[in-house]
């Protein structure tokens, strides 16, 4: 049936490079081009190209596993419908976070490129959960309002994604799940809301259980994190980065669930603009906890050799920012230090101006256990008010800073 609308093209030159292209006709007048854009999955799933060339309502799953070698050019875009009463309890449901998405996109050697835009209709989302307050949860018992996520690359390896614009997007843009060697370029986001109702967990990127990502020559506009990596993130870099109105580029939060093990190393951030955001590089762990059924702190695990480099810092909270007592009371990390350790991290080149938000205060590092070789070099911060402050607390190496800290008050 799919093969009215999807057109296998064997042309001489394509046949060069892949065995099969499938070409997908929009059914136009707001049809539901899913199905056939999932038969194309289907049937160009090894050594082929799919081409996604027009403009594509989709009101299905989009649910490309096992693919192979596949190019997908997606030179149109990809409009998901706000039909949320569709979406929450039929997006796909991917447990951490209670994350859900539009799109799963699975296997191996797959390169998405191609110009084109992935729309994720956010606004109705927005106002929705603004109203409602409803944050969400697919697959659980209430399975009536879940966000989904526009593209998640996930149990994947030797993926490029490259030149798309994502815009809209109701939840974080873009999840890298159970994946290793993933690299995104030139991707533009953009998830601005109209309305008076914010945008709500806007993230770029959110890596989990995933090792060696690359994202780099990028721009977000967003007001959650820019790029985050939650945990078991390992081997990653970030390059070439313009974030304006985020949360910055973060590690964590981690340590949450007691019991649980949660590691973030080998990190590479380099050449970051940052402009009006809440942080620039940020570290956020919880505290420890007494209860061995915790789900606010102490678990343990460690956030190992990190480097923020060239970080460009304009209208910014914290521009570095490195809590291990995160949403915990003080009290409890007294008693209870984090046992998921913070060690071996560089900031290198961090400089602009804050916003003033927290006074004059610039950096703020604080740990509950303590923090080792944590370097600081090449940090030129300013404060619109005054003299800039530094505070530190538990970090073993401040002669390793090239600022004095001061004490927490
Ligand atoms: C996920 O949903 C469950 C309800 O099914 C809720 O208890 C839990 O707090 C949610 N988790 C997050 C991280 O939002
Ligand atoms: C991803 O891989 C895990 C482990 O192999 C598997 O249990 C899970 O079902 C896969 N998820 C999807 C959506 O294919
Ligand atoms: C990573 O993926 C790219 C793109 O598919 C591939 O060219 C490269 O060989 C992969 N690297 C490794 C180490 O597998
Ligand atoms: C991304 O945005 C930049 C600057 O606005 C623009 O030059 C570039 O063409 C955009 N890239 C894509 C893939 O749309
Ligand atoms: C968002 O919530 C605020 C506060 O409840 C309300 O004033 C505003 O009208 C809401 N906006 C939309 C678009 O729902
Ligand atoms: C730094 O990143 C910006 C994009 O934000 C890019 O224009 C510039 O070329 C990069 N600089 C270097 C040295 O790569
Ligand atoms: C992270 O990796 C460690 C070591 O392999 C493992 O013990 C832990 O369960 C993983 N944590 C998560 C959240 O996957
Ligand atoms: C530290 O991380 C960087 C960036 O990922 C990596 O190149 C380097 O090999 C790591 N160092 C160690 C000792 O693992
Ligand atoms: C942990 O277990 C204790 C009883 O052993 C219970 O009182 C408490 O509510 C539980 N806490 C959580 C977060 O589940
Ligand atoms: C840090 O900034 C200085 C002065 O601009 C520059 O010479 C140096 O190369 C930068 N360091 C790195 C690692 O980029
Ligand atoms: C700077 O100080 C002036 C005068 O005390 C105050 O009105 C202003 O709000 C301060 N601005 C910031 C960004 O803290
Ligand atoms: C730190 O304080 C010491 C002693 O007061 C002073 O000599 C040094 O110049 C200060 N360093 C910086 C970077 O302000």
């Amino acid at each position: 049936m799919f093969k009215v609308v999807l057109v296998l093209v064997s042309l001489a030159a394509r046949a060069l490079a892949w065995d099969t292209v499938c070409a997908v006709k929009p059914l136009g007048g707001g049809q539901d081009d899913g199905p056939n854009i999932n038969a194309a999955f289907e049937e160009c799933s090894s050594n082929a190209a799919i081409i996604l060339d027009g403009y594509y309502s989709v009101n299905t799953l989009l649910l490309a596993k096992g693919l192979s070698h596949v190019d997908i050019v997606l030179s149109g875009t990809v409009q998901y419908t706000p039909n949320i009463a569709y979406w929450s309890p039929n997006s796909l449901y991917l447990t951490y976070q209670n994350a859900t998405t539009f799109w799963f996109l699975s296997g191996q050697y797959i390169h998405l490129y191609g110009g084109g835009t992935i729309d994720g209709n956010g606004q109705v989302w927005w106002d929705t959960f603004n109203t409602t307050g409803n944050s969400g949860t697919a697959g659980g018992s209430s399975t009536t309002f879940a966000r989904p996520i526009p593209l998640t690359v996930g149990n994947a390896s030797n993926v490029v994604v490259e030149d798309i614009t994502e815009i809209g997007s109701p939840f974080w843009n873009n999840f890298v799940y159970q994946s290793t060697n993933v690299t995104y370029s030139r991707i533009n986001i953009s998830s601005v809301s109209y309305s008076s109702a914010p945008t709500a967990n806007s993230d770029g990127w959110d890596i989990y259980r995933s090792s060696y990502v690359t994202i780099q020559d990028s721009t977000v506009n967003n007001d959650d994190d820019c790029v985050s990596f939650k945990p078991n993130s390992t081997n990653m870099v970030v390059q070439n980065m313009w974030c304006n109105g985020s949360h910055g580029i973060s590690v964590g939060s981690l340590g949450q669930y007691a019991g649980e093990t949660d590691i973030v190393a080998n990190v590479f951030v380099n050449n970051v603009t940052m402009r009006n955001a809440e942080n620039g590089a940020r570290i956020k762990v919880f505290g420890g906890s007494p209860y061995a059924n915790s789900t606010a702190g102490g678990g343990t695990g460690y956030v190992k050799n990190i480097t923020f480099q060239n970080f460009y810092v304009y209208n910014v909270d914290n521009p570095m920012y490195l809590n291990q007592c995160y949403s915990t009371p003080a009290a409890t990390c007294e008693e209870y230090p984090s046992t998921l350790s913070i060690s071996d991290i560089h900031y290198i080149n961090v400089t602009g101006t804050s916003s003033g938000e927290e006074g004059s205060v610039v950096v703020d590092l604080e740990c509950s256990a303590e923090c080792e070789d944590i370097t600081a070099t090449g940090t030129h911060l300013t404060a619109p008010n005054g003299t800039a402050t530094y505070v530190c607390d538990k970090i073993a190496t401040l002669d390793e800073l090239d600022f004095n800290c001061t004490a927490p008050s």
